[in-house]
């Protein structure tokens, strides 16, 4: 395992960055959710968990949580295949319940149409997508993005619940392999 500071070209998203960024997030969702106390945050596994629980912490609407894991079939692809499945379901009900998926990239779409799918067959009362980070120019199937961090260009990225590898999820800003 290389140490992170070896394959850093640059830091793309400051500490600083993310978290004004999240909070005017956070800001968003307690205005959109003021009325609709039975919000539930859906965390899709792994690489969303610093972006939910920084968003979380900062939000004060009442609210739940939960997670779910996807994990797509065929490695050492850079994004998902078309072929995602669900590894972890998640515990709660959210049939008639308001849910927002909080993801930190998407890319080629895979997970998260498959994802919203899923949970929709469910019948929520809404659903939307709150993502920190979206790569466009990546799609390959079209998805709904309500909430979106910053968009960003094609580079590979990781830091802040994103991989190398495993690992440096801990980092706190998004940094770019150089
Ligand atoms: C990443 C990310 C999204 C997905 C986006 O997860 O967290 O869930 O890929 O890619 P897509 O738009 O091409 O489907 P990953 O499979 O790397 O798992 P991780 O979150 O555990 O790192």
């Amino acid at each position: 395992m290389q140490h992170y500071s070896e394959i850093l070209s640059e830091v793309l998203i400051s500490e600083e960055q993310l978290q004004a960024r999240i909070a005017q997030l956070a800001q968003q969702l307690d205005a959109d959710y003021a009325t609709h106390p039975d919000l539930l945050l859906v965390c899709i596994l792994r690489g969303g968990v610093m972006f939910l629980t920084d968003l979380m912490r900062k939000m004060t609407v009442p609210h739940q949580i939960d997670f779910m894991s996807i994990g797509s079939y065929g490695s050492g692809a850079r994004s998902s295949t078309g072929n995602v499945r669900v590894i972890l379901d998640l515990q709660t009900d959210i049939r008639g319940r308001h849910v927002v998926l909080v993801e930190d990239i998407v890319d080629s779409g895979h997970t998260l149409a498959r994802v919203l799918e899923l949970l929709n067959s469910r019948q929520p009362a809404s659903l939307k997508v709150c993502c920190l980070l979206d790569k466009e120019s990546r799609r390959q199937t079209p998805v709904p993005i309500d909430y979106v961090g910053f968009p960003i260009e094609d580079k590979f990225v990781f830091g802040y619940g994103l991989d190398l590898d495993e690992y440096w999820r801990n980092l706190p800003f998004i940094g770019v392999v150089g």
